[in-house]
């Protein structure tokens, strides 16, 4: 199932979200509507509260990136309750987009290297390192799930220069393919 965006200035994309229980309902069906919700879309990663929930949940699939970068092929995957422990010190910059920011993309620093602990969409416990393209795609969606938004990263100059955009944003004037849900009046 298709679900809309929900788009920057909602207040659940400022929502720290929360660990999920084993006993959660319809996990895999909601996994499903996120990975088809996001190849709608034309993402490579989506967190929960883009489509309005307040739960610990990310996917990403980075395929349409495995010619370039050997790591991002056949890289889907699920994160169920995701907890980054480890950053590295050393940062590189490079521009991200956001499916809740539509046609703003800016230059974000990002660590190299993460470690991560999560549980996969069996509720298989991992605890794994991960570097450069697939570090940062990670740290972009898990952002989502501490309220962050990727402008939050960017200088206070060039999100002044955005802001007449993001205010478009903020009233649901966008253009775009997808289904999407501004934040309510
Ligand atoms: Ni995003």
């Amino acid at each position: 199932m298709i679900l809309p965006v929900y788009l920057y200035g909602h207040p659940v994309l400022r929502k720290v979200t929360k660990d999920i229980s084993p006993d959660y309902p319809d996990l895999k069906q909601l996994i499903d509507n996120m990975f088809e919700t996001m190849y709608l879309a034309d993402g490579i990663g989506l967190a929960a509260p883009q489509i309005g929930l307040e739960d610990r949940i990310l996917v990403i699939d980075l395929s349409p990136y495995g010619e370039k970068d050997s790591s991002c092929k056949e890289f889907k995957k699920a994160f169920i309750n995701a907890h980054i422990i480890e950053k590295s010190e050393d940062e590189e910059i490079m521009e991200e987009g956001c499916l809740s920011i539509p046609n703003i993309h800016e230059k974000v620093p990002r660590a190299n290297r993460i470690r991560i602990q999560y549980l996969d969409e069996n509720l298989q416990a991992h605890d794994e390192i991960y570097e450069g393209y697939v570090a940062r795609v990670i740290q972009h969606e898990y952002d989502h799930l501490e309220g962050i938004m990727f402008v939050d990263r960017i200088s206070g100059m060039r999100k002044q220069l955005i802001r007449s955009k993001l205010n478009k944003i903020m009233a649901g004037q966008v253009n775009c393919s997808y289904k999407v849900k501004r934040q309510a009046k």
